[in-house]
């Protein structure tokens, strides 16, 4: 998807001007992938612009930058005020925020401790990230062939830059099979996630998940379904899932910050259905949390001040 251009971009404690927004290509994480992000969505609200979560994000790639041993150089007050300053300074009521930290300029070698550490936040308008077609009646998911991270060979909690390779991958594999997004197996051939996107199973009236020591990022999406569920009464269990499991679903979809709440209708060659009761319930409580138009879930929207 081509990135939008804005004026502005946060760079290591100052606003600068969108193509001023550069790095050296000796820069650690360039050769590396040693950085670390976080993908967050601002929303124009009833009551103004409003960011889904804010502090999460920021709790989560502080978390991140911990595991890769990367010594955040603002503290979450500080970029908590920057990914407001950003938003207003390129005059946006609605977008996706990427905060990103990252091993700059200076050493090279894989030892990364006396490698800079540089931190940007970008903000631009992104839309729906599987399609309108997709929100609306749901997306064809294929199970990949590629194995999900597992926790002997990354820092799996973390959402880093590296990482992403691993979804490259399945993405590129199940796109060029005609699908739109990969479901990926764990070590044990257990259901993990999406190439970025949490996943979700509805069975006799149960919502499921895969735990987060199944290889998965611990999603924000996922943690507020799993709220609106129980405050709607759903029971929710998080458990280990099979490709069984997916295939005789009563309902399915995917979550995730540039997805949102996605069903799927499809998976491999068998065919699940158009989004079921649970699903669009869970859908249409999502929207009117991020429109604020919900009392109860009023405290996931951040308003953006200013
Ligand atoms: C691999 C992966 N899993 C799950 C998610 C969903 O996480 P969140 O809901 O916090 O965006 C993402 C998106 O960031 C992701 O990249």
């Amino acid at each position: 998807m081509p990135i939008e251009e804005m004026e502005k971009i946060w760079m290591n404690g100052e606003l600068v001007p969108w193509g001023e927004a550069k790095v050296h290509v000796l820069s650690h994480a360039l050769h590396y992938g040693s950085g670390v992000f976080e993908g967050i969505r601002c929303y124009d609200t009833v009551r103004g612009s409003a960011v889904f979560r804010l502090r999460e994000h920021l709790r989560r790639l502080e978390r991140s930058a911990r595991l890769y041993y990367m010594p955040v150089p603002y503290s979450l007050e500080e970029l908590e005020r920057a990914t407001h300053e950003v938003i207003r300074a390129n005059g946006l009521k609605a977008c996706y925020i990427r905060p990103l930290v990252f091993r700059g300029y200076g050493e090279m070698g894989i030892f990364p401790m006396k490698a800079p550490v540089d931190a940007i936040i970008a903000v631009w308008p992104w839309g729906a990230y599987l399609g309108e077609e997709g929100v609306a009646h749901g997306i064809r998911a294929k199970v990949s062939g590629i194995q999900a991270l597992d926790h002997t060979s990354l820092a799996r909690a973390a959402k880093a830059s590296g990482h992403y390779l691993n979804s490259i991958l399945a993405k590129v594999e199940v796109t060029s099979c005609g699908y739109d997004e990969a479901i990926m197996l764990n070590e044990h051939g257990h259901v993990a996630e999406g190439s970025g996107e949490n996943i979700f199973v509805v069975r006799d009236g149960v919502l499921m998940t895969p735990l987060t020591s199944d290889g998965i990022l611990e999603g924000i999406t996922r943690d507020s379904v799993m709220k609106i569920a129980v405050s709607m009464g759903v029971e929710v269990r998080e458990r280990t899932l099979t490709r069984s499991d997916v295939v005789l679903a009563d309902e399915l979809f995917f979550t995730g910050t540039a997805a949102e709440v996605v069903p799927i209708r499809e998976v491999d060659a068998h065919f699940i259905g158009e989004p079921g009761p649970l699903t669009l319930r869970i859908q249409e409580k999502f929207h009117a949390i991020v429109e604020g138009r919900d009392e109860e879930f009023a405290h996931f929207m951040e308003p953006v001040e200013g």
